[in-house]
């Protein structure tokens, strides 16, 4: 923090380059493109309702889920922003079936795939609700000068050497980490440039709030059942019952979390057995930051960080948030399992 002024990000990226893996510049330069796309992604969300850009694009994603116009504008934006510069040599995202190999001289040279969440809770777009942006960023496997391929993408999430999201909220915010720690900037809209006013951000140990879409209860497995009912108990001595918050947008469920203190839980449930969150594009990235901020983030019994993903689109149960919390809800379905 400067005495008189915020630092910028762009400040931010200059001072701290010798902090990130391998520092060459070029993970500088991809955060960059990065900002840029979130800038432009940030703009068409403030004016969505003027400019005939709400509602459905009319097409379905790889997924069957209805994309709306937003998550067609933000993929291609990240995607188009990405390609313009050399860091990338490839993307793979929700939105797409196949990830995409930027396949010439330039970006075969280089190092870096980025995985990517282009909008994040599009059901709440055209409702005003705050939306976001995840990405996850790993240093290729395959041989440098040749084109990207899928075990690039497969790589477990401790292997991420960034990831961030970008929430567009009351205000507008980039929150990353390079594996020191998470800071959170938060976009001034009068000079268009992201400025540091979270440095350090921390999950508190225990937290009040819990963040689940309890419509499926009667599809919870009795361990998650069971944690909701302990959740909801009259106990004052440990603040409960809890309250319970949920947004619908992950990134916003889990920013207030990490601000405030809180679980938030996607399990699985018969109609979704594996949950419905997404281990590449969602979980691997926001744990990154979780267990940076001090949080913890499994599938209910492993670190999601642990897991060795088999396929682009796989869907994993999440459990991730304030230590305590998800510690208390582990042991609830561990106390299942053993029945
Ligand atoms: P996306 O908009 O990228 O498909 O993600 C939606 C996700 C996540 O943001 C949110 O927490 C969850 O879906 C909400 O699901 P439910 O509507 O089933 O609660
Ligand atoms: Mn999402
Ligand atoms: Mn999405």
């Amino acid at each position: 923090m400067r005495a008189d002024r915020p630092t910028t990000l762009g400040e931010f990226l200059v001072e701290n380059q010798e902090k990130f893996p391998y520092a060459t510049g070029e993970l500088s330069q991809l955060l960059s493109s990065i900002r840029l796309a979130a800038k432009v992604v940030n703009r068409e969300i403030n004016k969505a309702g003027l400019a005939d850009i709400l509602g459905m694009a009319g097409s379905d994603n790889v997924q069957g889920e209805h994309q709306m116009k937003l998550d067609v504008f933000a993929n291609d934006t990240f995607i188009r922003t990405l390609r313009s510069m050399g860091e990338v040599c490839g993307v793979a995202s929700e939105e797409l079936e196949d990830f995409i190999v930027f396949d010439d001289e330039l970006h075969n040279e280089s190092k870096y795939v980025v995985l990517i969440d282009p909008l994040d809770g599009s059901s709440n777009v055209d409702v005003n609700v705050s939306i976001g942006t995840i990405f996850s960023i790993y240093r290729r496997i395959s041989a440098i000068g040749s084109p990207v391929v899928l075990e690039d993408f497969l790589q477990s999430g401790d292997e991420q050497v960034a990831a961030g999201y970008v929430i567009y909220g009351s205000s507008t915010m980039l929150v990353f980490t390079t594996g020191h720690g998470v800071n959170g900037f938060t976009l001034d809209p009068s000079i268009g440039t992201f400025c540091l006013s979270h440095p350090n951000m921390r999950f508190p140990e225990q937290g009040q709030i819990y963040s689940i879409n309890e419509g499926n209860y009667v599809h919870f497995p009795i361990g998650v059942k069971r944690y909701l009912k302990f959740c909801q108990e009259l106990d004052p001595a440990s603040n409960r019952p809890y309250t319970s918050r949920y947004i619908g947008s992950l990134v916003s469920d889990l920013h207030r979390n990490m601000i405030k203190g809180g679980i938030y839980i996607y399990p699985t449930g018969t109609t979704s057995p594996k949950g419905k969150l997404r281990l590449l594009y969602e979980c691997n990235p926001l744990s990154f930051i979780v267990e940076q901020a001090g949080g913890r983030a499994t599938d209910g019994f492993e670190r999601i960080l642990s897991l060795k993903p088999t396929e682009l689109h796989q869907r994993v149960p999440y459990f991730a948030g304030s230590t305590q919390m998800v510690l208390e809800a582990e042991s609830f379905l561990r106390s299942e399992n053993d029945e």
